[in-house]
C-alpha cells in the first residue's frame, strides 16, 4: 500500500481521520513521513513528542529518514507532552530523559531545541503554567503526537479530566500505574504518584493531532475514541473536537472499530485522499 503525505485533502470536522495500517513498522514510517514534510515545509517546527513504546517506531524512521538526509531536522525544535513529578533529576525514566535518549539525541539536536514542564519544581502549579506560556510564545505546536492509554487517556490526562483543561499536576490512576510499571522493573511501587500534564485544551490548540496505536490492548480505547460519544470518560474522544486530527492504527487496535471499512476506504485506499 502507498501512502503519500502532501496533505491537501481531507474531511476536516466531520471525522477523525483514522488511518489502518498492517502494523507498528508501517504506522512509524507513516508518521515519520509526516513529520518529514512539515520539516522541508516549516524546518523550526515546532514537534510535540509523546513516550510510551508506541511511538519509538515512529522516532526511529524519522532518524533514519535525517541519516539518509531524506529531511534536515537540525532546526526542528521538540516540546514533552508528559512530565513524572518527584523521580530524580535524571532519572532514566524520567520523560525529560526519555525524550533525550529516544528523540533529541537520534535526531541530533541539542538540549536548547527542547523544552518540556519541570517534574522537579517547588511550585508545580507555577511550573505547569510557565509551560503552557512558553507552547504559546514558541508559536505553538505545529504537530503533536499522542499515544492512547488503555483507559483512553492522552498524555496523562485521565479519565475525567476536563476537555478543556490546561497544563497541570494529576494522579495517575492504579491502571496507569500498573501499565507503566514494565518502565519501572516490574515495580508499581516505583511508579511516580503525580504527574505534569498538558491539559486537553493544551493539546487541542496543537495544529495537528496525530495519535498512533498499535495492538489488542488498545483496541476498545479506540473505538471509544473515534466512535463513542464525546466524554471525559474516555479523554481521547476530544480529538473529535479537532478539525485536523488523525488517527493511526494497526489491525490489532483497529479490531474495535464498527467503521473499519469506511475508514480503510477513505483514508488508504481512495486516491483523493493525499495523506495525513
Ligand atoms: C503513558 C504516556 C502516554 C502514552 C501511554 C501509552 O501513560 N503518558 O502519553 O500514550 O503511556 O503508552 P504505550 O504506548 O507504551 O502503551
Amino acid at each position: 500500500m502507498v501512502y503519500t503525505t502532501d496533505r491537501v485533502f481531507t474531511e476536516t470536522g466531520i471525522f477523525v481521520e483514522v488511518v489502518i495500517v498492517p502494523d507498528s513498522a508501517a504506522g512509524g514510517e507513516l508518521i515519520a513521513e509526516a513529520m518529514a514534510d512539515l520539516l522541508r515545509r516549516k524546518p523550526d517546527a515546532l514537534l510535540g513528542v509523546a513516550t510510551g513504546s508506541t511511538p519509538l517506531p515512529i522516532y526511529e524512521a524519522l532518524a533514519a529518514k535525517v541519516a539518509a538526509k531524506e529531511v534536515d531536522a537540525s532546526r526542528a525544535r521538540i516540546c514533552q507532552l508528559d512530565e513524572y513529578v518527584g523521580l530524580p533529576a535524571g532519572h532514566p525514566e524520567s520523560y525529560r530523559s526519555v525524550v533525550l535518549r529516544e528523540v533529541v539525541e537520534p535526531l541530533g539536536l541539542n538540549q536548547d531545541s527542547f523544552m518540556g514542564p519541570d517534574g522537579a519544581a517547588e511550585d508545580v502549579a507555577a511550573a505547569c503554567a510557565a509551560y503552557d506560556r512558553a507552547l504559546a510564545e514558541a508559536g505553538g505546536v505545529d504537530l503533536q503526537l499522542l499515544g492512547i492509554g488503555t483507559d483512553g487517556h492522552i498524555g496523562f490526562n485521565e479519565p475525567c479530566s476536563s476537555l478543556a483543561s490546561r497544563t497541570r499536576i494529576k494522579t495517575l490512576t492504579q491502571q496507569t500505574r500498573v501499565d507503566n510499571a514494565r518502565f519501572f522493573d516490574g515495580d508499581i511501587e516505583q511508579v511516580p504518584h503525580h504527574v505534569i500534564t498538558q491539559g486537553i485544551g493544551t493539546i487541542l490548540e496543537a495544529r495537528h493531532l496525530v495519535l498512533l496505536a498499535t495492538g489488542e490492548a488498545k483496541a476498545d480505547a479506540v473505538a471509544l475514541a473515534v466512535e463513542g460519544p464525546l466524554s471525559a470518560l474516555v479523554p481521547a474522544s476530544a480529538l473529535q473536537l479537532h478539525p485536523h486530527a488523525t488517527v493511526v492504527v494497526d489491525e490489532s487496535a483497529a479490531s474495535g472499530l464498527k467503521l473499519a471499512g469506511y475508514f480503510r476506504a477513505t483514508y488508504a485506499a481512495k486516491p483523493d485522499w493525499q495523506g495525513i
